[in-house]
């Protein structure tokens, strides 16, 4: 047996050869003979009722196949949590409500056709009649009782109210020194994966309606279609090929349902593929916030209280709403010690376009509002932001605001020293943490500045959610193990979980890396992993194939030959909050992280250049630290969009916006000169080698730490993101920065 390392390398990725030369597919580069091509028709409104839909001008139109409506869908209802979208909109089907559009990613009929083109000419030949209803847009206005109600089994379009009640808030406020209040706004942000949606339907060689597509769970997606055609597992398979990026943007249904119904209708393969355009406008955003805090602490920068309001835009369904806003909610207080605590967070509908997962599933927005608090606190208690930190964050023996002490594993204080330490500017002395001086630049029009933001985030399901994944390991050989088969079903969003899952099987094995062949990304061939979603995938995969090759080494011992065994981890459970005072266990692991951002600000234009990042994040155990760092590269970037330039511009439930010409993201030139990835390894009992999640934490503390860079370069606090140069601008204008002449 081999008794080299295969975990803690930077072997390459196994799926790095076939997309740097272009030989993989995705999901739009499948065809098969006799393809039949399909166009959805989205609804045109915001919110109305469809009065007529009539296709027949459309159908008429030659090499028009087939057009979906409405009462060609069994079960006309889809969601990930909450059955609460009509698979297709309009009249004709058993679902109440489905004549109903709530917002323009409604899909309302869907056409097949011998060609694209003509199928996109049918599309515009269906005369669809509305007949409007009131329309509301911000969910603040959309929980009062005279707001138009989008569901009616939902009273005030309030889909949860999380409430935390711990300790005594209004007594604790006597106890503070110093009280800072804030009013924080966050946008939409789009996915921007490089991959549209796109996908084939067709029979497959048993029989199975077989969907080809890109997504986050492929089981999830086998399911979604089963319940809305009504059809039972068998019947169905999805299978991914490579997936072009995710970040939660394909945890729900985009085109997968649709497929399925064309395919299994017409007996033929169907193919779809949406442009950027569609991309944009048809699936969910990040959840926009608007949160309302207040935050005491005695003059030793103790904190003694924080109240919060939070409400979530989830617009028309609820897609993950519920969860994302859980998440905001445990995570508007940050990783410290709250002894009193008042938070109230909503999850709400409106007509505004679905929200739902983007990396770090609400916990981005609860660190903006967290990290920058804690930076105000610093400020006006004159203590450094390190060492505030330093005196409140939590350990293993702290009550969280769930009144419940966090998954042992604690190192958020080990996280924060050791990115103070790399980033060169601070020191501990007796006096505790300080920050050094920045040396500005010769140019009178820019300001230099460093801030600094930590956070948590739990690894895998939360809130009593079932949590498992499956995978089996096969040995194959007589004497010796010559080959192992691992089927695993875990989707690689590029992430590079599929090279991590080849390395833990080859060390839980015994094997070169190189004997280890992986099956997966199929039903038909593997059993759920659950989604790669919530920095989940190593941890959980990695559970499962070790617990799968023991067994398989067992057998392999008494002489089974090959040599197989599936095997299903399981957590520890988790469970709901309590409905009045949030007490609860929500999570059983989190990641730790803390960045500093080195910044630019040019106070003539507002613009900020991000010169260098340090990100410091506890991983456990690396599997592979080139994949760390490239996730880490990955979420600053993504979250320095999110921080300074990705504005989605919505009025009136419309996305004006919906192109990268006038949705900004980073590119080459806007990237950090510099990120620097620190990585710390405290190893978890419950995680495989030790292993935590990490895919989310980059992402997660950069726009707090960015805000506290601009400020400490201008001495401007701007709560609102994104931080736009119109927003720095008009901020430095306000203080008197920047005056021209
Ligand atoms: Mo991710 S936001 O947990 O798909």
């Amino acid at each position: 047996m081999a008794t080299e390392s295969r975990i803690g390398v930077d072997i390459p990725r196994i799926d790095a050869v076939g997309k740097v030369t272009g030989e993989t597919f995705y999901p739009s580069d499948f065809d098969m003979d006799g393809q039949l091509w399909m166009k959805i028709r989205f609804s045109d409104r915001v919110h109305a009722r469809i009065t007529r839909l009539d296709t027949s001008k459309a159908s008429a139109l030659p090499g028009v196949v087939r057009i979906f409506t409405a009462a060609d869908v069994p079960v006309n209802e889809y969601g990930l949590v909450i059955y609460d979208q009509p698979v297709l909109c309009g009249p004709g089907s058993d679902k109440v409500g489905a004549d109903i559009v709530r917002c323009l990613m409604d899909q309302v009929a869907v056409v097949v056709a011998e060609t694209p083109e003509i199928a996109a000419q049918a599309a515009q030949l269906i005369e669809v009649e509305y007949e409007d209803l009131p329309i509301v847009t911000d969910p603040e206005a959309a929980i009062s009782p005279d707001a138009p109600q989008l569901h009616p089994d939902t009273p005030n379009n309030i889909i949860k109210h999380y409430r935390i009640r711990k300790g005594d808030v209004e007594s604790a406020w006597q106890e503070a020194d110093v009280i800072i209040e804030g009013v924080y706004e966050t946008g939409h942000q789009e996915h921007a994966y490089l991959q549209p949606e796109a996908g084939l339907g067709y029979i497959d060689e048993q029989g199975r309606i077989t969907v080809v597509v890109a997504g986050q769970w492929v089981h999830e997606d086998q399911e979604q279609i089963c319940h809305a055609l009504n059809l039972p597992p068998e019947r169905v398979r999805v299978i991914y090929p490579a997936v072009g990026g995710a970040f939660g943007g394909r945890e729900d249904m985009s085109v997968q349902i649709v497929l399925a119904l064309a395919a299994w209708k017409l007996e033929r393969p169907v193919k779809i593929i949406w442009s950027r355009e569609e991309s944009i406008l048809y699936h969910h955003k990040r959840h926009p916030v608007r949160v309302y805090t207040r935050w005491g602490a005695k003059r030793n920068g103790e904190i003694v209280a924080v109240e919060a309001t939070v409400y979530g835009d989830g617009g028309a369904y609820n897609y993950t709403s519920n969860k994302v806003m859980g998440n905001a909610h445990l995570m508007v207080t940050g990783p410290y010690v709250i002894p009193n605590a008042k938070i109230d967070t909503y999850a709400v509908y409106t007509n505004n376009i679905p929200a739902g997962a983007f990396r770090g599933f609400g916990g981005p927005q609860g660190a903006f509002v967290a990290e920058t608090q804690m930076n105000r606190l610093a400020e006006a208690l004159n203590i450094d932001p390190v060492e505030l930190r330093l005196r409140n964050v939590i350990d293993e023996n702290s009550l969280m605001t769930v009144s419940t002490p966090p998954p042992p594993g604690v190192s958020i204080r080990e996280v924060i020293e050791s990115c103070a330490l790399s980033s060169g500017h601070w020191q501990p002395s007796a006096n505790g943490w300080q920050m050094s001086i920045i040396e500005q630049p010769s140019d009178p029009t820019k300001r230099r500045g460093i801030g600094i933001a930590c956070a948590f985030k739990n690894i895998g399901y939360s809130f009593g959610f079932p949590e498992q994944s499956w995978a089996t390991v096969e040995l194959h050989g007589t004497t010796e193990i010559e080959s192992v088969v691992v089927r695993a079903a875990g989707a690689e969003v590029g992430q590079g979980a599929h090279t991590v899952f080849v390395q833990m099987a080859a060390e839980a094995v015994g094997v070169p890396i190189e004997k280890v062949r992986l099956l997966t990304h199929d039903t038909a061939e593997t059993r759920t992993s659950g989604s790669s979603s919530a920095s989940r995938m190593t941890f959980m995969a990695g559970n499962a194939i070790k617990g799968a090759a023991a067994l398989a080494l067992q057998k392999w011992k008494d002489e089974d030959r090959p040599a197989i065994a599936t095997y299903q981890y399981r957590p520890p459970r988790t469970t709901t909050l309590d409905p009045e005072t949030g007490k609860g266990t929500p999570n059983f692991a989190y990641g730790y992280v803390a960045e500093v951002a080195e910044v630019e600000v040019d106070i003539e234009t507002g613009l900020v250049e991000v010169l260098r990042v340090i990100c410091a994040n506890d991983v456990g155990k690396a599997i592979n630290r080139r994949l760390i760092e490239g996730q880490v590269e990955g979420g600053v970037v993504q979250g320095q969009g999110y921080a300074l330039m990705e504005k989605l511009v919505v009025k009136d439930g419309r996305i004006l916006n919906p192109y990268f010409s006038t949705y900004l993201i980073p590119t080459v030139y806007d990237v950090p000169h510099e990120v620097k990835s620190i990585i710390l390894e405290y190893p978890i009992e419950i995680g495989p080698w030790g292993v935590r999640g990490m895919a989310e934490m980059p992402f997660m503390p950069i726009a707090p730490a960015i805000a506290a860079a601009i400020h400490n370069a201008t001495g401007v606090w701007i709560t609102k993101l994104p931080m736009t140069p119109e927003v720095v601008v008009q901020a430095l204008r306000a203080q008197g920065v920047g005056e021209i002449g």
